[in-house]
């Protein structure tokens, strides 16, 4: 990785409820945050098997998954980890963190 990380304030995505999920760009990077039963996560939200939008995806909220909408890879959202074909590298994954009443990603 190059580059310094850094905390940036995502707080209007709080808003989110349980099970929705939103775009966030920065820089180059397309994210997506996530509320999964209240828990803030945050991933790319490219597919590492081709250039689609996981927000258009299925997202399973008990098992912290998004699953592609073209091939149906699935991805874990913990380790970005690719659980199924055609998709295997993992998708990135963004630390977040709630700090008086803000959220902030690690990017
Ligand atoms: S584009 Fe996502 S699995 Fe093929």
């Amino acid at each position: 990785m190059t580059g310094t990380q850094n905390w940036i304030d995502v707080s209007q995505f709080l808003k989110l409820r349980k099970g929705e999920m939103d775009e966030f760009d920065y820089e180059d990077k397309k994210i997506m945050i996530l509320n999964l039963n209240g828990e803030f996560c945050a991933s790319d939200r490219i597919c590492t098997h081709a250039y689609v939008d996981l927000t258009g995806g299925i997202l399973n909220e008990s098992e912290r998954t998004v699953t592609c909408p073209l091939h149906l890879s699935s991805f874990d959202l913990k380790s970005g980890s690719a659980l199924n074909l055609p998709a295997e590298k993992p998708l990135e994954i963004y630390p977040m963190k709630k700090e008086k009443n803000k959220l902030l990603i690690l990017i």
